[in-house]
């Protein structure tokens, strides 16, 4: 569902992303894990077009991106760093804008498809407030509904646990799970360990027991977390070329494949 060779991002000096491979097949939860400025989010940004890699391909649903974005995203919910949406409006009306927006946005079947994405992320009866007036947690869980309004076959989440109380944790994971288990294949970014770790019972992504990890991770390093450190970190564990050893992971992919 989704490849990436050799993915490479640049901003002027700093490398926000560095020769990155991955592989998620149809059915995959597939957890990204990395630290504050490791590139989850950039990385994240040119899965589904919104920048240019500087080097590398990507393709995703079979699709060389972004030369086909308009075909692939009518088919991916997204959830990307800081959701946004209009403030003066309720959530289910930015719901409503966004979804005739573009393609897939069947118009008999959106207040179905609304109410039950607002059902889902547990926002049901507060959707008619405005958003400025939702908080930190209520905004990333209009973010989720916006991903699955379309009832897409991929999702692509960068930190969906942001902001979201232990029960907002709970219920997302299971949705996920629930999502998966219909087919839906996942694909989560998180700095945190709980989140993506298989077996953890507050993980988003974990839960069943995780066969494989795609990329051999390297131990967590003591002393700064400096940039370079981490681009060399990710470097080398995206090329498999790490001798250090296991978790707790610096950079690490967890894949569940689907049973
Ligand atoms: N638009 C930009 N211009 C310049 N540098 C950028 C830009 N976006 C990201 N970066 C840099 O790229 C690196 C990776 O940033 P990114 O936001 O992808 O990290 P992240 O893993 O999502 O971090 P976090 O866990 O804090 O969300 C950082 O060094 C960041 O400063
Ligand atoms: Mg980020």
């Amino acid at each position: 569902m989704i490849t990436t060779r050799s993915l490479t991002k640049r901003y002027g000096s700093v490398t926000a992303v560095r020769s990155v491979d991955i592989d998620v097949r149809e059915g995959d939860r597939y957890g990204l894990l990395g630290p504050n400025g490791s590139g989850k989010t950039t990385l994240v940004r040119m899965l589904l077009g919104l920048v240019f890699a500087t080097s590398g391909e990507i393709e995703v649903m079979g699709c060389r991106m972004p030369r086909h974005a308009s075909r692939v995203l009518r088919d991916v919910g997204a959830l990307v760093e800081g959701p946004a949406a209009y403030p003066n409006l309720s959530g289910r009306t930015n719901l409503k804008l966004l979804d005739a927006a573009g393609p897939r946005g069947d118009r008999r079947t959106r207040r179905r498809r609304i109410d039950n994405a607002l059902e889902q992320v547990g926002l049901a009866g507060i959707d008619r407030r405005p958003v400025k007036a939702y908080s930190l947690g209520m905004r990333q869980r209009l973010g989720l509904a916006a991903a699955l309004v379309r009832r897409p076959r991929l999702l692509i989440l960068d930190e969906p646990g942001n902001g979201l109380d232990p029960h907002g944790i709970r219920d997302t994971r299971q949705l996920l799970l629930d999502l998966s288990q219909d087919g839906v294949t996942i694909f989560l970014s998180s700095h945190l360990l709980a989140e993506v770790a298989p077996g953890s019972g507050s993980s988003i992504a974990g839960g069943l027991s995780c066969r494989r990890a795609s990329i051999p991770c390297a131990p967590l390093p003591a002393g700064s977390w400096s940039t370079a450190r981490m681009q060399a970190r990710w470097r080398r564990c995206s090329t498999g070329r790490s001798s250090t050893g296991t978790a707790p992971a610096w950079w690490s992919v967890i894949r569940t494949p689907r049973h």
